[in-house]
């Protein structure tokens, strides 16, 4: 997932906003990074394979101007790539020209054509000097310029020859004041200011600047000067929008803070994250739950009789969460689907049925690609998701905000306490008070942040288990009932920052094959908090300890039987079972992050993961 920046304005250094806005989006990945910016009418194009800060280091050694460009204002673009196509090289770095170095281009995503499109491109003699697919666009604009387009004109000819996923940004010293930008799939937003704008692939490189941001539409072209943003939709059938949006959340939550990773800052947000998704939301004194973004869609909600929930990874984890709980709750039948499976699925849907769809990101292709599916049933698409103004939010037919603030690590934390909490406000609202659990759940989730709290106080404990167990080469996470899809989670957390070979399962299923593998090298992580399975819990743990495997077991405070039984312990608060995922997955986030550090391991950045998976 690479990162786009650009500017044009008078009251910022394009040069030093770009620089700056790479660095906020260095934690998306990234292998090498480039600017093409004018200052004072001086072009710098500079790339080069490492870190933002190398870049930084280059363009403050060579502020040599590669040409005077006749432009009173700043202006530019920027790019940190994170290689799909081409390996992490300077000449594959981005922004990419054509031939007489005028016209650049950044781009965020995949060319799915751009081997047809070089070809043509090849025999009107362009020559090619990367193994990159942007490297296309630049002279395809080119070739348009050239039969006498206008360059907003040829620029969207161009976009419209390609094909795949992409956000693409473009800079020409010919247009010294204008910056061009598109997007089909993969985000871009417009940052507005006092004569002057920013563009980025994540509000995070803007908002120091400004809160005020334009969503890029699939299918729309923005042309950008200082004043003024004009957006046109490619797509014949739609208007272009260009509705100005509020980013609701602050600069310094974009900030790591103190903390060594964004992992452990959002794990230590847990009370926080529950308390926003509350906020306003859950009212125990008056008994009452209120979705503020469910309100258009009231009416239609009470005749659904049966509900999909469809996500990715922690979110579809978070989903399967929501299905114990609705039912339970609610008394509405629900079915989980994996986006990438439920996609390509043919299925009945009645008018009655809803979708829900759980994404941190709000970009996730699969999810995008599963909502879209639907569309043409009529039924209701709901969201529920973190990133404000994000194309899941925008093509939900309503939905319900995470408000955890941006999620910076790869390995979904907060959003996950986010999505859990606002699933069970669902399931409340959606039993209209009818269940015997509305008041006493309204009641939990308004301590629930307190005892949060509290089991960050097991931190140490926590680290000095990872410790021990860090150099183990497999995991098994095993839980009943509502801590079963918790399982799941945890082993997902654990493998996909440590690298760890790690598996959750339903302990009912212990005997029905996992078992197998259970030996003194192969540790449980057995979720063993109080409630009406906690017996058969036990006895799986027993089947564990007579073939010597260790057991981690995470319990409720007070039980004074689970420490005969396991080889390790970490308790946690009384708190109602349908909750308890809440309190547990913390544990298990801490004890992933912890063997992850112990290991040495870029916990922000595993190897070959995104943050978001914004192609299919
Ligand atoms: C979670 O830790 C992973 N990073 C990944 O599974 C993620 O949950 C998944 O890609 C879905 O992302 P989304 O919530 O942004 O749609």
């Amino acid at each position: 997932m690479c990162g786009i920046v650009g500017y044009i304005g008078d009251k910022n250094s394009a040069t030093d906003f770009v620089i700056n806005g790479l660095r906020a989006l260095e934690y998306r990945g990234y292998d090498s990074a480039g600017i093409a910016t004018t200052d004072g009418g001086k072009l710098i194009y500079l790339k080069n394979a490492g870190r933002v800060n190398s870049l930084a280091k280059l363009v403050a050694e060579n502020g040599n101007t590669y040409q005077t460009v006749d432009s009173k204002l700043s202006c530019g673009i920027g790019h940190t790539r994170w290689a799909t196509h081409g390996r992490p090289t300077k000449v594959n770095a981005h922004p990419h020209t054509n031939a007489d170095k005028k016209i650049f281009v950044v781009c965020n995503g995949i060319i799915e054509n751009y081997q047809e499109l070089k070809s043509t491109l090849e025999e009107k003699g362009y020559k090619f000097v990367s193994e990159t697919d942007t490297e296309v666009i630049p002279h395809l604009i080119d070739s348009y310029l050239k039969e006498g387009e206008d360059f907003f004109t040829a620029f969207k000819m161009a976009v419209s020859d390609l094909r795949g996923a992409y956000a693409i940004a473009t800079y020409c010293i010919d247009k010294p004041e204008v910056l061009y930008a598109a997007r089909l799939s993969s985000p871009i937003v417009i940052g507005v200011g006092e004569n002057e704008h920013f563009i980025a692939s994540d509000p995070s490189a803007l908002i120091n600047n400004t809160k005020k941001v334009i969503f890029l539409n699939d299918f729309e072209v923005a042309e950008i000067k200082a004043d003024k943003v004009h957006i046109e939709s490619l797509d014949g059938a739609k208007a272009a929008t260009g509705e100005v949006v509020e980013l609701d959340y602050e600069a310094e939550e974009s900030d790591i803070g103190k903390y060594p990773h964004f992992m452990l800052k959002e794990i230590h947000e847990a009370p926080a994250t529950i308390e926003s998704a509350t906020r306003g939301r859950v009212k125990p004194s008056i008994n009452t739950v209120k979705l503020g973004g469910l309100e258009a869609v009231k009416q239609q909600l009470t005749h659904i009789d049966r509900i999909i929930i469809t996500a990715c990874g922690t979110s579809y984890y978070a989903g399967l969460l929501g299905e114990y709980l609705i039912e339970e709750i609610a008394g509405i039948p629900v079915e989980v689907e994996l986006a990438s499976e439920f996609k390509y699925r043919s299925e009945p849907f009645t008018r009655n049925t809803a979708v829900i769809a759980i994404s941190q990101s709000g970009e996730t292709a699969d999810t995008i690609a599963a909502i879209k599916k639907v569309e043409d049933y009529g039924i209701l698409k709901l969201g529920i998701v973190n990133a404000t103004g994000s194309t899941i939010a925008r093509i939900t037919d309503a939905g319900v905000y995470c408000h955890a603030g941006p999620e910076q690590s790869v390995a979904s934390t907060k959003a996950f306490m986010a999505q859990v909490t606002i699933l069970a406000e669902i399931a409340l609202h959606l039993s209209d008070g009818k269940s015997k659990l509305f008041s006493p759940l309204l009641k939990e989730l308004s301590v629930l942040p307190e005892k949060a709290k509290k089991v960050l106080e097991a931190e140490p404990q926590i680290k000095e288990l990872a410790k021990k167990y860090a150099d183990c080469r497999d995991f098994l996470f095993m839980g009943r009932g509502y801590l079963y899809p918790c399982a799941l989670e945890g082993a997902l957390k654990l493998k996909e920052i440590s690298y760890i070979h790690a598996e959750g399962c339903s302990a009912g299923e212990m005997k029905h094959g996992p078992l197998a593998m259970i030996d003194e090298n192969f540790p449980t992580v057995a979720l063993a908090a109080e409630g009406p399975l906690l017996d058969k819990m036990l006895s799986n743990i027993e089947e564990i300890k007579a073939r010597k495997g260790p057991i981690i077991a995470i319990a409720t405070e007070g039980n004074d039987n689970i420490e005969r039984l396991a080889t390790d312990v970490i308790f946690i608060p009384k708190v109602r079972e349908q909750l308890q995922p809440l309190l547990v997955v913390i544990v298990l986030q801490l004890f992933a992050y912890h063997i992850a550090v112990n290991k040495g391991l870029n916990v922000d950045r595993p190897r070959n993961l995104a943050k978001s998976v914004t192609v299919e």
